[in-house]
């Protein structure tokens, strides 16, 4: 309920903005595009949106401009893919986790250990597989243009390391809303409790939970290696961020403007790929001297045969099957 009144707020809001800007956007020939996302602006992931809207203006003559709402101003992940269904928020960053239940074969990325590496899941994301999922959203309003690495997630807590399933029993951890996120942390042995990534920090803080999983970055940009200590690398998931579009705002555009945001999502997506390694070094370095201890000696085989039912649901499900096959088959480089 309060979800829905925030989403109307938030839709009103963004109606009066438009009717108040667009007389100057007709008079100086320029399109305002409305871009939000979940992050602070010191997270690379607005470094790389930020080189999105520059290329996007600069291969448009500036006709092309954008407004950027950050920090979940305009709400969770969920609340403004919502606004994107219906136009309020022209453009966002989500998680893939966050998509799927707005589409299904989403899930597919939140299933743990899906990927068997970095590489692996560079090959899918760089493939026809990526651009078919993408698509699969366009009659519900968005679709997906490109995406952009977020790396690794591991298990960190306030003070216990997760290096056997044991370790998990009994710890309260956040995770994203997603019921395959919820199955995957039960299965793993940690009691899931679903919550927005802008509510973390405090959560933690107040021993609300004992732990969350994410990349390294979350340690830093939003200062979770304040309170958590203990980062495990169980790299149980590779979850890729997703710059997603409102499809009726894409319809409305020339081929020529369609063709330089396609031109500019991908460039910001490589420029997001070389930053992303420096990022999370930086970020590993920095939460060391804020007194946090990674441990790199996980049983990870525990972890994966207790998720594997998880895969088997996948296999038994024809939606998901032969994008999951296809996955599968490009592990190793035999596709
Ligand atoms: C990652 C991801 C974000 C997501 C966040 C979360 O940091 O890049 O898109 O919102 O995890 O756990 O919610």
């Amino acid at each position: 309920m309060k979800s829905r009144t925030t989403l109307f707020v938030v839709s009103a809001l963004l109606f009066i903005l438009t009717a108040c800007s667009s007389p100057v956007a007709q008079s100086t020939d320029t399109t305002v595009l409305r871009l939000a996302h979940n992050m602070n602006q010191s997270h690379p992931i607005h470094q790389s949106l930020t080189h999105f809207a520059e290329v996007a203006e600069e291969k448009s003559n500036g006709s092309l401009v954008f407004e950027f709402y950050p920090n979940e101003q305009l709400g969770s992940e969920r609340e403004v893919i919502e606004l994107t269904q219906t136009g309020a928020v022209d453009v966002t960053k989500v998680s893939a986790t966050a998509l799927e239940s707005f589409s299904p074969v989403y899930a597919l990325f939140s299933v743990p250990y899906l990927f068997e590496d970095q590489d692996h899941y560079y090959e899918v994301m760089e493939s026809e597989i990526a651009t078919d999922i993408y698509d699969s959203t366009s009659e519900n309003g968005f679709f997906g243009l490109t995406f952009y690495d977020a790396g690794v997630r591991n298990m960190y807590t306030v003070n216990q390391p997760i290096k056997e399933p044991e370790d998990l029993a009994g710890l309260k951890i956040r995770v994203q809303p997603s019921e395959t996120a919820i199955q995957m942390t039960r299965l793993m042995g940690g009691a899931p409790t679903p919550m927005g990534f802008g509510e973390v920090y405090t959560a933690l803080q107040q021993g609300v939970i004992d732990g969350t999983e994410n990349n390294e970055t979350a340690l830093i940009s939003t200062n979770h290696g304040e309170v958590a200590k203990e980062y495990s690398y169980t790299e149980h998931a590779i979850v890729p961020d997703l710059l997603i579009f409102s499809k009726n705002r894409w319809d409305s555009f020339t081929e020529e403007e369609q063709q330089i945001l396609r031109e500019a999502a991908i460039e910001s997506s490589q420029f997001h790929k070389e930053l992303w390694a420096e990022e999370i070094n930086h970020s590993i370095e920095a939460a060391k001297e804020l007194g946090v201890t990674f441990h790199e000696d996980v049983n990870k085989d525990a972890f994966r045969e207790l998720v594997e039912p998880m895969h088997e649901q996948v296999r038994n499900n024809p939606d998901l099957t032969p994008y999951y096959d296809r996955i599968q088959k490009m592990s190793g480089g035999s596709d």
